[in-house]
């Protein structure tokens, strides 16, 4: 392995981990990488599926971040959210909230989805230039979900100051001023569920706040860790879907022109821009046990990096042009990764599908052909693969 291998340092992110990825993929699919206390690189496609689908051999419960692998350091009183849980545990958590996210549920969020992306892309100027990260890919996932939580639209101003600070502390920049804000966070779900137990209405706090697990309630910490998961794990994924989705359309006209010409191409595209940009790099399992992979001995304790943006490029699922972004690409027979896979694939998934989907929609209808006007601000993260700024020219 060369020294500059780094896939725990965010500056080897952005500097295109491709070209790395490929070659070790080639030359040694499951390396070691002592950086970060230490992970087995899982870079094929078949591997890093093999070890999702196996929470025995290699569980969630020790966390899910490089860097933060041990969950056993989660302060006193913090519950574990569903991503750090196995079965039989983890099934009964994601029972209760299953039906708020299933294709035919993200269905039903259609109208309101669109009526948001719409209001965001009418606010813009035409032929003024934006960062159409604050102006589409921000609100749009943020306002969904605050929708679906049952937070009022009067109350949306202080719930962005919240997500934003909720995104800080989650990339690791955690100050007195981002714990205030999850403090009143906290503080506000609270108030939301001590309302919706006495008078409940159609919202994911209801329906949590009604829900059992094994003829138990759910307590107020639990309900309140998945409101913050959701927002958490909903919000910059598909975030980065939209504004991931719209540089690669504006670097990409040959493929913006065929999707012009040919609309219904478009979930099929939104699965590409999933695959190629992978909005989420990678998460980690740890052995549960002596075991092997790879023709490779794997210890109890070790960390398993999960490279989804690696399998999402493995040539021999996706060919050898699989570096090349093409909307038409036949995703009916081959599965990419960005959204995981096994037990934790994500619940969002077909709310992610459809906002992407919506908003391209809108965005196509109403800005053909938008164009950059500015060099692209990347995020320094080792997680997300995301868009900071995006400056646009949105021309009539
Ligand atoms: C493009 C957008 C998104 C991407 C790329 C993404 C990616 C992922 C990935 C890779 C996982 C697997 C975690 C693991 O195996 O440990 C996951 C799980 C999860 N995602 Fe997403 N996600 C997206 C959108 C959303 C949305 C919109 C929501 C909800 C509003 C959401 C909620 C969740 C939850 C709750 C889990 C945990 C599921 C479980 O543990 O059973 N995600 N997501």
């Amino acid at each position: 392995m060369t020294d500059d291998f780094a896939p725990d340092l965010p500056a080897f992110h952005l500097r295109d981990p491709h070209a790395h990825f490929r070659r070790l993929r080639r030359e040694d699919p499951l390396p070691w990488y002592a950086g970060s206390g230490g992970a087995w690189c899982v870079l094929k496609h078949a591997d890093v599926a093999a070890v999702s689908r196996d929470p025995q051999r290699f569980t969630s419960t020790r966390g899910v971040q490089l860097g933060f692998s041990d969950a056993g350091s989660r302060p006193a009183g913090i519950p574990p959210t569903i991503l750090e849980m196995d079965p039989p545990v983890h099934d009964l958590h994601r029972k209760l909230v299953i039906r708020a996210f299933t294709p035919a549920a993200a269905k039903q969020q259609e109208t309101m989805v669109r009526a948001i992306a719409r209001e965001c892309l009418e606010a813009i100027e035409r032929d003024g230039v934006v960062d159409l990260v604050e102006a589409l890919a921000v609100p749009v996932p943020m306002y969904v979900i605050a929708e679906m939580l049952g937070v009022p639209r009067s109350d949306r101003p202080q719930f962005k100051r919240w997500s934003d600070s909720l995104i800080e502390a989650g990339g690791g920049h955690r100050s007195p001023a981002t714990d205030a804000a999850l403090g009143e966070m906290l503080g506000y779900f609270a108030g939301v569920l001590a309302e919706r137990r006495r008078a409940p209405k159609d919202d994911l706090v209801s329906t949590l706040a009604r829900a059992e697990i094994e003829g138990e309630k759910l307590s107020d910490p639990a309900i309140l860790m998945f409101c913050i998961t959701l927002l958490a794990a909903g919000n910059e994924t598909t975030r980065n879907l939209i504004s991931g989705g719209s540089l690669l359309l504006a670097r990409h006209p040959d493929q913006r022109a065929r999707l012009l010409a040919e609309r219904s191409l478009l979930p099929n595209a939104v699965e590409e821009m999933l695959r190629w940009w992978t909005p989420v790099q990678s998460f980690i399992r740890t052995a549960t046990r002596d075991t092997e992979l790879r023709g490779k001995r794997i210890r109890e304790g070790d960390v398993m990096l999960l490279l989804y943006a690696s399998a999402n490029r493995d040539e021999e699922i996706w060919g050898d042009d699989a570096d090349r972004f093409d909307v038409a690409r036949d995703h009916a027979r081959q599965r990419h990764l960005a959204f995981g896979f096994g037990e934790h694939l994500c619940l969002g998934a077909p709310l992610a599908r459809l906002e992407a989907r919506v908003v391209f929609e809108e965005l196509c209808a109403r800005f053909p052909r938008f164009e950059l006007a500015g060099e692209p601000q990347l995020l320094h993260s080792r997680l997300i693969h995301g868009v900071e700024r995006l400056p646009v020219a949105f021309r009539s």
